[in-house]
């Protein structure tokens, strides 16, 4: 019998490629893009076990009317993976609320929304009589260290560190299981997004570390793992019967957790100042 899963930002990225790896192993994804192109374009790809739900995450109703088909098509659902994100790099003290904002709404505030939505098909319901659903957020290695101006992304992958514990930990009572994937750098389109996002930041006190930061951003690309990792990790979540809470993917998994876990917060700080600030030719304030 065909099992149902639904992916959020289907259209590029990990969420593209999980999509391929588990359509192929014989799922039937319900995938969520913003775009009509981008439904068509997947429709046509994937004519059979691939139903579009056209939404952005941000517009609840949207998302309401766009799920029920979901309904309409099962009474189960085999796996929730919570994908859709974005990255909004920039100073704290500069960054505008707005973006501020959209950032913790997209990756973590909509994540709590969907999955609520979704729960009773995954088992959080009076009388449900099949095997429980799995939740995947599609976390970040940000959610467990903190770098300098990607600090609202920081804020919003550990706050949904804090919210794949919580509900871990609440829907334990339906047997339903909640896993965290921790991507290092992998290879997506969110870099690209991102490139010279430091620009409006240029006429502040940061603009010379700003610059390096961006460098790095681009640095960090090169040494991206594929996007496979990724989709492979997913399929492991789901078929293993005793999934981990939380797995790191990262090129030196063992030097970032040193770093994050380990080392004194003041020699973390001192390097990261160090690295941002050699070789320019204006000392931070
Ligand atoms: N790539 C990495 O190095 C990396 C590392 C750690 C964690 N992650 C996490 O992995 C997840 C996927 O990122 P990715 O690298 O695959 O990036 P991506 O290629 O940019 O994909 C992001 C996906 O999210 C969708 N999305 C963005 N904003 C949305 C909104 N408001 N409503 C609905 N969908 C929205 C995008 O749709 P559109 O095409 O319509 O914009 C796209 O399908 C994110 O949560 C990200 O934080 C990525």
């Amino acid at each position: 019998m065909v099992k149902y899963i639904v992916i959020t930002g289907v259209s590029t990225g990990i969420g593209r490629d999980a999509l391929r790896l588990l359509h192929k192993k014989g799922y039937h994804i319900f995938g969520s893009v913003r775009k009509e192109t981008d439904a068509k374009k997947l429709s046509e790809t994937y004519p059979e076990r691939f139903t579009p739900l056209l939404f952005d995450v941000q517009d609840q109703n949207a998302v309401t009317k766009a799920t029920k088909v979901v309904f309409e098509t099962c009474d189960a659902l085999h796996a929730l993976i919570n994908n859709a994100g974005i990255a909004v790099p920039g100073p704290l003290q500069h960054m505008p609320e707005e973006d501020f904002e959209r950032q913790l709404d997209i990756n973590l505030k909509a994540v709590r929304r969907i999955t609520n939505l979704f729960l009773p098909l995954l088992g959080a319901a009076p009388n449900f009589k099949k095997t429980p659903g799995r939740i995947i957020n599609i976390s970040s290695i940000s959610g467990l260290f903190n770098s300098p101006f990607n600090g609202a992304y920081s804020i919003s992958k550990h706050a949904l560190e804090s919210m794949t514990d919580v509900y871990r930990r609440e829907l334990r009572r339906y047997g339903i299981k909640v896993i965290a994937i921790e991507p290092g750098p992998i290879k997506t389109d969110i870099w690209q997004k991102n490139l010279n996002s430091m620009d409006k930041y240029t006429h502040t006190d940061y603009n010379d570390v700003l610059q390096k930061a961006d460098m790095m951003i681009e640095k960090a690309e090169t040494s991206a793992l594929p996007v496979s990792r990724i989709s492979n990790l997913v399929l492991k979540c789901l078929t293993k019967r005793n999934p981990k809470t939380r797995y790191i993917v990262h090129k030196r998994k063992l030097l970032f957790k040193l770093l994050a876990f380990y080392l004194p917060d003041k020699l973390v700080d001192w390097f990261i100042h160090r690295t941002l600030t050699r070789g320019n030719q204006h000392r931070p304030i």
